[in-house]
């Protein structure tokens, strides 16, 4: 008797279990009759159909009022980072052998290619110790500081075409990374000192390795196409006692509100290379 019970119980679960995916007599499936699965696919397509809607709207509309001349949404302005010329870090050469500072001598050459006198003739003689400001002019395209390779002398590259380098006394040419915006304060110049226990002997130029102001601030790649970073050169008169020695040299910008001592990031606003010449 028992048995026969529990069998009807079971068949009767089957079934509301199968009912409960389709049930044939209300024509439900999953609990719900065909116009209401209808409903609620309407529901959610029209509900996607809206977001996608407000979202292509909102960047429309965001991208109507981003100009390529401004720059947008700056709310700090970051701190550049220092680097050299010859691109390496590791300068080292025999002075006897022009092939081996050929490589260094031409990175420099070509580097200085857009700062020539004539090209520089084009632009403004702007005026010194004073920031370059152009927020207020119509002009869409700012004008850009003329900076002379003429005023980098012995490390020109005019008077000595080799830099410096055939004699042991190499030029090594730094400049800021551009930063769109930046004013630094104060009077920035390049400070360069070698880890040694005998001061190494150096020329920087401009004088005292400034870098005006007029410089500043940067406008950006298409406001500012010709732009020309500022330029120090620092040339290492070295002896021949400081021959066959790899010699650590530091630079910072110093004299200004510009990082040069971050402790995670060794490039801002420093760069240490190492030199070593050979005869
Ligand atoms: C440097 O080059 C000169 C000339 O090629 C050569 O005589 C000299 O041995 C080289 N010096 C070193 C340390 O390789
Ligand atoms: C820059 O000047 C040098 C030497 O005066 C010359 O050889 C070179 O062709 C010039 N380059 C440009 C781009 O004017
Ligand atoms: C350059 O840096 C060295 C080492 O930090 C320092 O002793 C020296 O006074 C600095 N020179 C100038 C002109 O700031």
């Amino acid at each position: 008797m028992a048995s026969t019970e529990d069998k009807a119980a079971n068949k009767e679960n089957v079934s509301s279990w199968k009912d409960s995916i389709y049930n044939p007599r209300t024509g439900e499936l999953l609990g719900r009759t065909a116009s209401s699965w209808a409903l609620i696919l309407l529901f959610y397509l029209v509900f996607y159909c809206f977001l996608a809607g407000m979202f292509t709207l909102t960047m429309w509309v965001m991208l109507l009022t981003l100009d390529d001349y401004v720059p947008r949404y700056r709310d700090r302005v970051p701190h550049p980072g220092l680097v050299i010329r010859p691109n390496s870090l590791d300068i080292f050469y025999n002075k006897s052998d022009p092939v081996k500072y050929a490589e260094h001598v031409q990175n420099l050459e070509s580097f200085l290619q857009r700062y020539n006198d004539t090209e520089q003739e084009k632009n403004e003689d702007c005026r010194q110790g004073e920031y370059f400001e152009q927020d207020n002019t119509e002009e869409m395209t700012k004008k850009v500081c003329r900076f002379k390779r003429g005023s980098l002398s012995l490390c020109s590259g005019l008077s000595d075409t080799s830099f410096g380098y055939s004699e042991g006394k190499p030029c090594v040419l730094l400049k800021m990374n551009r930063i769109i915006g930046l004013k630094p304060r104060g009077d920035p110049y390049i400070n360069c000192t070698v880890k040694k226990d005998t001061p190494v002997q150096m020329q920087y130029f401009p004088s005292e390795g400034r870098i005006d102001k007029m410089y500043f601030p940067y406008y950006g790649k298409k406001a500012h196409e010709n732009y020309v970073q500022p330029l120090v050169a620092v040339k290492l008169l070295l002896t021949k006692e400081e021959y066959n020695k790899v010699l650590s040299v530091e630079c910072r910008v110093e004299g200004s509100d510009l990082r040069n001592n971050d402790e995670r990031d060794k490039f801002l606003g420093r760069v240490t290379f190492r030199i070593k010449v050979v005869e």
